[in-house]
């Protein structure tokens, strides 16, 4: 993967500057944290539970004392307001009552028993009436979800490769870790680790917005399933042309190739996502993380037609076939699952959380002005997100050719030092039900002040 340098005209030794003193206050203010980070080194490898938590911007992770609402506090007695939310696994909040009330319930009722409850009935109605679609199943992740749905794409289709856009991610699914190299052939991303197969055997890779690659790459009708975000999210938000969803739902049914919506992200656009909100019609729809309320789930969606297909060329035993699981669909997630989507993420929620995320982009479209960066904010529904070039991308190597990861690393541990957490890896936040306007100036404000100081 070759990514662009960066065309950001921040003065460097400014950003070092700043970034030591900013590593410093951090530094000073969490002593507990640090410590608990090197006693993990003991018996963590790196002394974190999982790899990319070394990865945030402060010089040692926080560890959190207790999170609750749309705040969390450290170890070392410091309150934060989270805009990560746990990258979407908390968009419902920290620990929403009704789903704690629904957990511990149905602790005491059996966590899992490889049988099935009532609860997955009454979220399979809410899925259809969110979705559209009318048969689901579960699994304990989106990225299992996502797995799943392709593993069945080329059971029916009887087709081998899968197309994903450039820059997408759709979790630690082998297929989807591809890019594409500066002379247009699908490489293994840079950061895959130790992949399977090399990903130009399985997947053909379109830019976003670029409804002629598709045509090309669906041209032989090799290809089992397109895989999408209807927006993409993870390289920061690239939203679609008008008209490049229809064209993309119009390239698939010609060519009968299994349309497939991850809305693990996207969901932030409404209470069915940008398939319920723009009224599209995927083959099949994905999503994970926030259905659960913070309880492992995820789930996949399919049309009659396709689940027709699925049941004709099914083998006589699933079970070891590849997919399965054997907490997918379990007790308790359904649980989650059920009053979260009944109960928090309501419609009514999200009226709320959208005008918030409209008045974060209006907090930081002034900034941007008022400190004359040639930056831009977008957004998609509840979530917004800033970006280091003037005007919005049409596709992720665009977006990802403005990425400048120094910068983005001082934004946010500014932005920690001030008490707010975004999401790592890029310049996002996300609205929760519980989110207030008070929390949303007071990003405004970390953000203005560390801008302020950077372009003095
Ligand atoms: C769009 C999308 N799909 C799937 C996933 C995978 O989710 P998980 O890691 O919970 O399996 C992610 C994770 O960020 C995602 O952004």
């Amino acid at each position: 993967m070759t990514v662009a340098p960066t065309t950001s005209t921040v003065d460097r030794s400014r950003l070092a500057r700043l970034m030591a003193a900013e590593r410093d206050r951090f530094a000073r203010a969490h002593p507990r944290s640090r410590a608990l980070h090197e006693r993990a080194r003991a018996s963590l490898l790196d002394g974190v539970p999982m790899n990319w938590m070394n990865e945030w911007a402060s010089p040692f992770p926080l560890f959190v004392e207790s999170a609750s609402g749309a705040a969390f506090t450290c170890v070392d007695g410091h309150q934060y307001v989270d805009f990560c939310l746990g990258d979407t696994g908390a968009m419902a909040g920290h620990g929403p009552a009704p789903t704690i009330a629904a957990v511990e319930r149905q602790m005491r009722r059996g966590i899992t028993h490889m049988l099935p409850t009532e609860d997955a009935i009454a979220v399979g109605e809410e899925l259809t009436g969110r979705f559209g679609l009318p048969l689901w199943q579960f699994t304990m992740t989106a990225t299992d979800a996502n797995r799943f749905a392709l593993r069945l794409a080329r059971r029916i289709t009887g087709r081998s490769k899968v197309v994903v856009h450039d820059y997408c991610y759709h979790g630690s699914v082998d297929e989807t870790l591809a890019t594409l190299a500066a002379d247009g052939r699908v490489e293994a991303t840079d950061l895959n680790i130790g992949p399977a197969v090399d990903p130009a055997l399985t997947t053909r890779v379109v830019p976003f917005n670029d409804v002629s690659a598709l045509e090309r790459a669906l041209a032989d009708k090799d290809v089992a399933a397109v895989l999408i975000e209807p927006a993409l999210t993870n390289v920061g938000i690239v939203l679609p042309d008008a008209g490049y969803l229809d064209a993309v739902r119009d390239l698939t049914r010609r060519t009968g190739t299994v349309l497939i919506h991850d809305e693990t992200h996207t969901i932030c656009a409404g209470p069915g996502g940008m398939t319920g909100r723009d009224g599209l019609e995927p083959d099949m729809l994905v999503i994970g993380k926030t259905i659960g309320g913070g309880i492992p789930a995820g789930t996949y969606g399919m049309t009659e037609a396709i689940a027709g297909r699925v049941r004709t060329s099914m083998p006589d035993r699933a079970d070891v076939g590849g997919i399965g699981g054997t907490l997918a669909g379990y007790a308790l997630s359904l649980a989650a699952i059920r009053v979260t989507l009944a109960e928090v993420l309501t419609a009514d929620a999200f009226a709320r959380m959208i005008p918030l995320a409209e008045r974060w982009e209006s907090g930081v479209r002034d900034v941007i002005a008022r400190r004359g960066v040639a930056w831009h904010v977008t957004r998609l529904g509840a979530r917004a997100e800033y970006h280091f070039l003037a005007t919005p991308p049409r596709d992720g190597a665009e977006q990802a050719s403005h990425a400048d990861h120094e910068l983005e690393l001082y934004l946010h541990l500014a932005a920690m030092n001030r008490g707010v957490l975004m999401t790592p890896f890029h310049n996002m936040a996300l609205m929760s039900p519980v989110t207030t306007e008070a929390d949303v100036d007071r990003h405004t404000a970390a953000f203005d002040d560390a801008v302020a100081a950077l372009v003095g």
